[in-house]
């Protein structure tokens, strides 16, 4: 029997109007932006993909649960909600809410960090990378080898390669205050890792009485990957496939704005009794009383409905293959791209896809450029103009030029999938034109935010 299409397990019941612009005024538009796409008005932009967090479009649900938000700043009931929430699919003994994933890595990191210290994860996302760099610690990436290549079909391509955290840990022991694992590996290409891993990390960081701790942004897209990829995992419940991760740890580092369907939010949850105490009162100094952290009562109501519905496998079904049905339209036009294509996004090698434009002229940025230019789309790039300055400010190519196509969950259709896929048929038609860029000025840290960039 033919496969049929897997539709949006949805409908809408509330629109919000893309405004429509032309070729000529977004060639006005980017300029004006200096060629930064984060400079750019988002009313200016017909399908943003530039990241999938805090873009979530909520369930009436989750509206309806927005009014029973209680305000009260101690003891609310949003607060037990939003803690029975974490703790059914993440069986952690403290859950301290913030504002977002960053604010739970820069409560971590200083009670963690300092000079001296190490912490290897996969790959540290940028956020989490800053928040240990801060302290004056290192952040070490060990993902396996075939987590940087392109073109490598392994399953699960944000493995931490377990042999030289072995290694890592025998070596650097003593300076590690933790070990951290991205599910799905975000800078990576937004690749799941395996259950199996996830308990080889877990009894390495064991074996040298390190704490384990998950960046769990992604953890239910990691779940569903570990359902339809690993041996054993298809007949599982997604939910009991979480409790299993998650069991392996002794903390997490979330961002509701990912796997929580939320506009704003997220948590550190902690085992240890006496380092959540201490991050109680971090949370105090820094976000808010413990049953609010940084957010509403509303915003704890979201987050505790949203983690009801994201581990829902139709949903799951239909949001891995709108990433993998992109990669499959890129392909047939001949774009490289990051395969297995990832969970939450699809990365293009702009690399080799402008093999004429060289690395320190940035064609991931060339290419975000272009997709703005000729379709009003927003991307992001990942690679030499986000990696390639070094603390010193000396500059050297990033390890891939990668463009992300972040899908925000429940926002498009299959129609602006389409589009999206001619939108890149046009570039690519063109792409020998394309030139690179120079950066006319940036700041210290940090720069693709803020850099002023200039065509060749
Ligand atoms: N960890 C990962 C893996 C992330 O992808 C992000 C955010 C964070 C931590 C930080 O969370 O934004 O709530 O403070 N990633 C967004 C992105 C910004 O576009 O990939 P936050």
């Amino acid at each position: 029997m033919k496969r049929r299409v897997i539709i949006e397990p949805f409908r809408i019941k509330a629109v919000e109007p893309i405004r429509m612009t032309t070729r000529e005024e977004r060639v006005g538009l980017i300029g004006a932006a200096d060629y930064n796409l984060f400079a750019l008005k988002s009313d200016d932009v017909l399908i943003d993909l530039l990241t999938d967090s805090g873009t979530s479009a909520m369930s009436a649900a989750q509206q309806a649960a927005l009014l029973s938000g209680d305000e009260s700043y101690a003891g609310s009931p949003s607060f037990f909600r939003f803690e029975a929430a974490v703790k059914h699919l993440m069986p952690f003994k403290h859950v301290l809410p913030t504002h977002q994933g960053r604010a739970a890595e820069a409560i971590l990191f200083s009670l963690l960090g300092g000079a001296g210290r190490m912490v290897p994860s996969n790959t540290h996302f940028d956020t989490t990378r800053g928040n240990i760099e801060a302290t004056g610690a290192e952040a070490h990436d060990l993902v396996i080898a075939e987590g940087t290549d392109p073109q490598s079909l392994h399953p699960f391509k944000g493995n931490m390669d377990l042999e030289r955290l072995e290694r890592f840990l025998e070596t650097h022991g003593a300076r590690v205050p933790c070990v951290m694992l991205t599910v799905t590996n975000n800078a990576g290409g937004g690749q799941p890792v395996s259950l199996a891993n996830i308990r080889g990390v877990s009894e390495l960081a064991r074996r040298f009485g390190r704490p384990f701790i998950i960046d769990g942004c992604r953890f239910a897209e990691n779940a569903f990957f570990i359902k339809e990829r690993e041996a054993g995992q298809g007949d599982r419940a997604v939910s009991n496939i979480v409790r299993d991760m998650f069991s392996c740890a002794d903390g997490m580092t979330m961002s509701a704005k990912k796997d929580a369907f939320a506009n704003i939010g997220g948590w550190l949850a902690l085992n240890d009794d006496e380092l959540a105490q201490a991050a109680r009162s971090r949370l105090i100094l820094t976000e808010g009383f413990p049953t609010y952290g940084g957010l509403a009562g509303r915003d704890l109501e979201a987050i505790a409905q949203g983690l009801k519905e994201i581990v829902d496998e139709d949903y799951l079904r239909y949001r891995l293959r709108t990433s993998e049905y992109i990669g499959e339209g890129l392909l047939s036009l001949g774009v490289p791209i990051i395969r297995p294509t990832g969970g939450h996004a699809v990365f293009v090698d702009a690399r080799g896809l402008l093999p004429h434009i060289p690395p320190l002229q940035y064609p991931g940025q060339a290419l975000a450029v272009a997709l703005y230019v000729e379709g009003g789309i927003r991307s992001c790039e990942i690679g030499t103009v986000m990696f390639g300055r070094r603390p010193d400010g000396t500059e050297s190519p990033a390890p891939m030029d990668l463009v992300r196509l972040a899908i925000p969950r429940r926002v498009y259709t299959q129609s602006h999938a389409d589009y999206l896929i001619e939108v890149f048929a046009d570039v690519v038609a063109g792409k020998q034109a394309l030139r690179g860029f120079v950066i006319d000025w940036q700041p210290s840290a940090m720069r693709h935010f803020t850099a002023k960039f200039r065509p060749l």
